[in-house]
């Protein structure tokens, strides 16, 4: 088989950048190791940036979110029994976010793809990426116990953490920068409307926890919890009585219980991978860099990363000239550093280290306040939060 681009992973980054090639009239091949049913299933990001939900618009793939993704334009940090609200709009200069489940992004984005885009193959597990210093990279993959070779002009790695695109760079060109955290979340999804109309961040003396959503009657919480701990050691009932510790206030406020439909733990790692390219293999997403998920940034930043490199592939087609190809790693670099920054920051402020000692208890809620009482340092989180350019 041969294809102009050849990408490996159909999670938000693959998928995405299937489309943006369809689009400009460049073809592709992606291979998924996993069904169509497990991709579009599991659990994860919820809300996406002003950029990003600009990009798939004018990809002909924001219709669906259009019509069913719930504008934000704050959210609320609580801490020592109080509120924050933190209104994007009037810090940003009019940006907002969307939420707007990663499940239905990667959904309507398969939809497409299958009805008018170029080959998606799904249980197509790519097991190495060769030559890619080469003009001829090519994928070897296995489908339905056959090994086949996807022959291709560029790879592109959109594999995620665990993929095997990195591992053809030679080591002694990579170096790693890596963090790993002494906690993890416990995500549950509940069929009862969110107690709140904004997202809900807070820093308590038991840990962080987080109240999200889905749609107007689906929730989706998130506690901290020890790392390595297993979701089956906590009961609906412990879950709901924790949640409530955590978000505690002085006034009314209640939060609403409902059956949890879905639990599981997720662990917490900041890592980034330089570069992103070596020849014509471009790494992309999670299979360059992880975020902590406090920021809500991983799959945004894997938005990033194909945006760049569609226009820097299509910028070679048009003009002959390879300069933004040659700068995609860069380019990326400088994005994936500063949602690094906030998702360290944003961790950092919020979780409590089983080793905390009350000096940082103190520091934590003294950089709240800070928030919640100057405009400037309101701002850089709102500027943050909302989405740094592309590019
Ligand atoms: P992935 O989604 O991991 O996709 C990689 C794909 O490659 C997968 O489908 C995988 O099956 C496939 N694959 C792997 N190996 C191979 C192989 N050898 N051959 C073929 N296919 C292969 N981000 C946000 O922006 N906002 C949020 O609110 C947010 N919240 C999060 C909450 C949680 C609990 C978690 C876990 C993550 C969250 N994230 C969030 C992060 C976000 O989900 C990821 O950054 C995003 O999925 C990255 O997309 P990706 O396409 O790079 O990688
Ligand atoms: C969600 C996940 C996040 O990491 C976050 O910061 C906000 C929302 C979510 O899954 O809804």
């Amino acid at each position: 088989m041969r294809t102009t681009v050849g990408i490996i992973g159909a999670g938000p980054a693959g998928l995405l950048l299937a489309r943006l090639l369809h689009n400009a009239g460049i073809d592709s091949v992606v291979l998924e190791s996993r069904d169509r049913t497990y991709v579009e299933q599991r659990q994860r990001a919820g809300i996406l940036e002003q950029g990003t939900v600009d990009v798939l618009r004018a990809a002909g793939a924001g219709e669906r979110m259009d019509r069913e993704g719930l504008r934000h334009d704050g959210i609320e940090l609580r801490y020592d029994r109080t509120r924050h609200r933190v209104d994007f709009p009037t810090l940003t200069g009019g940006r907002s976010v969307t939420v707007y489940a990663q499940t239905e992004v990667c959904k309507d984005l398969i939809a497409l793809q299958l009805k008018e885009g170029h080959p998606l193959l799904f249980e197509a597990e790519a097991l190495a990426v060769e030559g890619a210093d080469t003009d001829r990279p090519r994928v070897r993959f296995r489908q339905e116990g056959r090994e086949d070779v996807l022959e291709c002009d560029y790879v592109v790695g959109c594999d995620g953490f665990w993929g095997v695109a990195r591992k053809a760079i030679p080591a002694e060109l990579v170096r790693v920068f890596e963090r790993t955290y002494p906690y993890a979340w416990l995500g549950i999804l509940a069929d009862v409307p969110p107690s709140h109309e904004e997202l809900v961040y807070a820093r308590h003396d038991r840990g962080f926890a987080l109240l999200s959503m889905r749609s107007p009657s689906v929730s989706r919480l998130y506690l901290q919890v020890p790392e390595g701990t297993d979701p089956e050691e906590w009961s609906d009932d412990a879950i709901w009585d924790e949640l409530e510790r955590r978000f505690e206030t002085d006034d009314d406020w209640r939060l609403a219980r409902g059956p949890i439909t879905q639990k599981s733990v997720t662990p917490m790692r900041s890592y980034v991978h330089e570069p992103m390219r070596h020849g014509r293999l471009f790494l992309a997403g999670d299979a360059a860099h992880i975020v902590p998920p406090t920021g809500a940034k991983g799959l945004n930043l894997a938005v990033g990363d194909v945006v760049t490199f569609a226009r820097a592939l299509t910028h070679e087609r048009e003009t002959g000239s390879a300069e933004l190809l040659d700068g995609y790693s860069a380019t990326c670099l400088r994005r994936v550093w500063q949602a690094e920054r906030f998702s360290y920051d944003m961790t950092t402020l919020l979780h409590r280290a089983p080793d905390a000692a009350p000096f940082e208890d103190r520091l934590q809620l003294a950089r709240l306040a800070r928030i919640a009482s100057s405009r400037a340092a309101g701002t850089d989180l709102a500027e943050a939060y909302t989405g740094f350019p592309f590019g």
